[in-house]
């Protein structure tokens, strides 16, 4: 199963009854619980609630990383709990654009390289992925440290250079934990109307887990995980 259906209606993941648990020692420590949550194409859908309350688990099971122990989760309509490890990574590789929480860059590749890769592994010429990674380089603020390594990056730097490695595939699904947490206000700003501004002209979905109150007012939806488990709620919206 490779390619899968792009049909605007229906809804990109379904959870249905969804719990992720993990073992440690002799106990399992609870990381989602009893999870029911529908995301459709375009929305923007603010993440919040207290450390360890599960909201980078349930990043990670829309980021098609992590299966969950137990309950139904689909995407465009395909069950993720019997998919294949290839068709996740082809997905993946396809339609989503993750921004980890701790970055997750090559160390030993540049600035410019590690936004080129993922194109490399959907057979761009090396040419086409450096060129494609320079704008979106340029579209962070960053053409100036194409060069650089990991390393020798600031961390609101080496964000950048994350996020823009998560924007170059052209993701349907945009997932981003705490994506701007390493940025001034400033530079928080400007991402975040970059990624608005996907999600407006090109309809992409957008799912951010932040803590910056001004941030979560520019989303659609919130949704709060507490303990393992989602309410969403109903605000006013001032974007
Ligand atoms: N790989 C793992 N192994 C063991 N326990 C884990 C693992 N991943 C998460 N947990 C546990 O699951 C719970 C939820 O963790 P999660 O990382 O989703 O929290 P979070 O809301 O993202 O927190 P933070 O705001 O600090 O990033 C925590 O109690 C955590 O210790
Ligand atoms: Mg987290």
């Amino acid at each position: 199963m490779g390619e899968v259906s792009g049909d605007c209606l229906s809804a990109l993941f379904k959870l249905r009854g969804v719990h992720q648990h993990y073992a440690q020692r002799a106990s399992a420590v609870c990381g989602l619980d009893s999870v029911d949550f529908t995301l459709h194409r375009g929305d923007t859908c603010a993440v919040v609630g207290a450390s360890g309350s599960g909201k980078s688990t349930l990043l990670n099971i829309l980021g098609l990383l992590e299966r969950p122990a137990g309950g139904q989760v689909e995407f465009f309509g395909h069950d993720v709990m019997t998919a294949s490890a290839d068709s996740l990574a082809q997905w993946r590789n396809r339609y989503l654009g993750f921004i980890f929480q701790s970055f997750n860059l090559l160390p030993r590749l540049s600035a410019l390289d590690n936004v080129a890769l993922p194109l490399l592994y959907r057979n761009h010429t090396r040419d086409a992925a450096r060129a494609l990674a320079a704008e979106h380089l340029q579209a962070v603020g960053l053409a100036h440290r194409a060069q650089h390594r990991p390393a020798d990056l600031s961390g609101g730097q080496r964000q950048r250079v994350a996020i823009a490695r998560a924007l170059v595939g052209k993701p349907t699904l945009i997932l981003a934990d705490e994506p701007t947490g390493n940025l001034d206000q400033h530079c928080a700003n400007d991402i975040l109307e970059l990624l608005l501004g996907l999600n407006h002209h090109h309809r992409v979905t957008l799912v951010m887990v932040t803590h910056d109150a001004s941030l979560v007012q520019r989303f659609a939806r919130r949704i709060e995980v507490t303990e393992g488990r989602l309410q969403e709620r109903v605000e006013h919206v001032t974007a």
